[in-house]
C-alpha cells in the first residue's frame, strides 16, 4: 500500500513535531451532512448502510470531500458485535440503538455463539479494506470498537440507559458471571481489531463511552483490566507500523491517571475536564484528543474561532511542545449542526495552529 501523503495523525499521536495541529471529529459522517441523509433514505437505514461495503465507504469518504480533515475513520458502528451475536439490534427513531435479545442471565451467557469475525463481520472488514483503498494514502483510516465493558452495558439493558440498572445489578450480584461476559467480548474485540488492522487501520480508537460510570474502585476491574488485555494484544499494521490506540471515555476525568498507563498511545476527553490539567496530570506519558464541547458548534463563528484558539492555546501553554495533541470534539458532532460551522471549526484549528511556534 502507498505511504501515506498526510500522516499529521499519525505524528502527533507518536509525539513527533507537527507543523500544524492534526483534527478529525467524532461523528464526521453523519446526520448532520445533507448527503448522509439523502443517502439513508435512499437505503432505508443506517443499519443496511454500515452492511453495504461501498455505501459505508462513500459516507466515510463523505466528510473528507467537504472538509480538510486529517484523517478517515471507518463508518460503522460499536453494535456490530453484539448484532453478529444475535441479539437482534435495531434502531427506533429518536430512542437511540435497542436489542430484541438483551442478556440477563448466566444461561443468556452461556448460550452466546463464538463469533469468528473474518465471516461474521466480514462486511466491516470489506469496508476497512475498500476505505482504506480508496483514500490512497490522503489521510490515515482509523478502526474503532467499544470497549468491553461498554458493549456489556448495551447488550445487558438492550440499548442505551440512564441509570444501568441491569448491568449494576449484575456487578453487584453476580460479577463473577459479568467477568465472564467481559471475558468472552475481549477476546473477539482482539480478533475483530486485528482484523480490521490486517485489512487496513492504521490507527485504533476504543470507545469506552460508559466507562465513566463505574465507581472508583470497579472501573480497573470491570473496564480497564480488558482494555489493557485488548491493547497488550494488537498487532503491528500490515506494514510492520505500530498502531496508535487511542482510548475515549466520558465523565473519566477521576480514571485519567489509571487511563494514562492502560498502554494507549492517547487518551480521548470530553468536553467537561480542562485539556491544560489533562496535560499536567498525564501529557508526559500519552497524547491528548479532544476536547471542545460539540455544542460549541451551535454558537457563532466568532464564538467557534475564540473557543479553537482558546483550547489551542490552553494546550501549548501546558505542554510547550508542538505535537501530542490532537483536536477534536469532546463528543460526536450533534446531528442539528450546520456543515459551514463545521468547516470552520477545523479551518480554524488548522490556521491558528501554525502560530504556535513552540518546539
Ligand atoms: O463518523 C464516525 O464517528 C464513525 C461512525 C460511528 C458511528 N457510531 C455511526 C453512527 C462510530 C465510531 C460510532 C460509535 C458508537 N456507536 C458509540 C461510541 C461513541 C459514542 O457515541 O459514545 C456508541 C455508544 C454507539 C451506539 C449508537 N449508534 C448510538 C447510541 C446511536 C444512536 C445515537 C444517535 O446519534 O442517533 C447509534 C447510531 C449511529 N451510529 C448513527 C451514526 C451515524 C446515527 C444513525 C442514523 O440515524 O443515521
Amino acid at each position: 500500500m502507498k505511504a501515506l501523503k498526510n500522516d499529521v495523525l499519525l505524528r502527533a499521536l507518536l509525539k513527533k513535531p507537527v507543523d500544524y495541529t492534526p483534527v478529525w471529529l467524532m461523528r464526521q459522517a453523519g446526520r448532520y451532512l445533507p448527503e448522509y441523509r439523502a443517502l439513508r433514505k435512499k437505503t432505508g437505514d443506517f443499519l443496511s448502510l454500515c452492511k453495504d461495503k461501498s455505501l459505508a465507504c462513500e459516507v466515510a469518504l463523505q466528510p473528507l470531500k467537504r472538509f480538510n480533515l486529517d484523517a478517515a475513520i471507518l463508518f460503522s458502528d460499536i453494535l456490530t458485535i453484539p448484532d453478529a451475536m444475535g441479539l437482534g439490534l435495531f434502531f427506533e427513531t429518536g430512542e437511540g440503538p435497542r436489542f430484541k435479545h438483551p442478556i440477563r442471565t448466566a444461561a443468556d451467557i452461556n448460550a452466546l455463539p463464538m463469533l469468528n469475525v473474518n465471516q461474521d463481520l466480514s462486511y466491516v472488514l470489506e469496508a476497512v479494506r475498500l476505505t482504506r483503498n480508496e483514500l490512497n494514502g490522503s489521510v490515515p483510516l482509523i478502526g474503532f470498537s467499544g470497549s468491553p465493558w461498554t458493549l456489556a452495558t448495551y447488550m445487558i439493558e438492550g440499548g442505551s440507559s440512564r441509570d444501568f440498572r441491569y448491568t449494576k445489578e449484575m456487578l453487584y450480584q453476580q460479577p463473577e458471571i459479568l467477568h465472564q461476559l467481559l471475558q468472552y467480548l475481549t477476546d473477539i474485540i482482539v480478533d475483530y481489531l486485528n482484523a480490521q488492522i490486517k485489512n487496513g487501520a492504521q490507527i485504533i480508537q476504543i470507545f469506552d463511552t460508559w466507562g465513566g460510570i463505574l465507581s472508583f474502585e470497579s472501573y480497573p476491574l470491570f473496564s480497564l483490566q480488558y482494555i489493557k488485555n485488548i491493547m497488550s494484544r494488537l498487532m503491528t499494521s500490515s506494514e510492520s507500523l505500530p498502531v496508535p490506540v487511542i482510548l475515549f471515555s466520558r465523565q473519566s476525568a477521576q480514571l485519567l491517571d489509571m487511563m494514562a498507563l492502560s498502554g494507549a498511545t492517547g487518551i480521548g476527553l470530553d468536553w467537561t475536564f480542562p485539556i491544560q490539567k489533562a496535560y499536567h496530570q498525564i501529557g508526559k506519558h500519552v497524547a491528548l484528543q479532544g476536547n471542545i464541547d460539540p455544542a460549541v458548534l451551535y454558537g457563532s463563528n466568532q464564538v467557534i474561532q475564540q473557543e479553537v484558539t482558546k483550547l489551542l492555546h490552553n494546550y501549548y501553554t501546558a505542554s510547550g511542545i508542538k505535537t501530542g495533541y490532537v483536536f477534536n470534539l469532546g463528543h460526536g458532532v450533534p446531528q442539528y449542526v450546520n456543515p459551514d460551522k463545521v468547516r470552520l471549526l477545523i479551518d480554524t484549528v488548522h490556521e491558528q495552529s501554525v502560530h504556535f511556534n513552540i518546539r
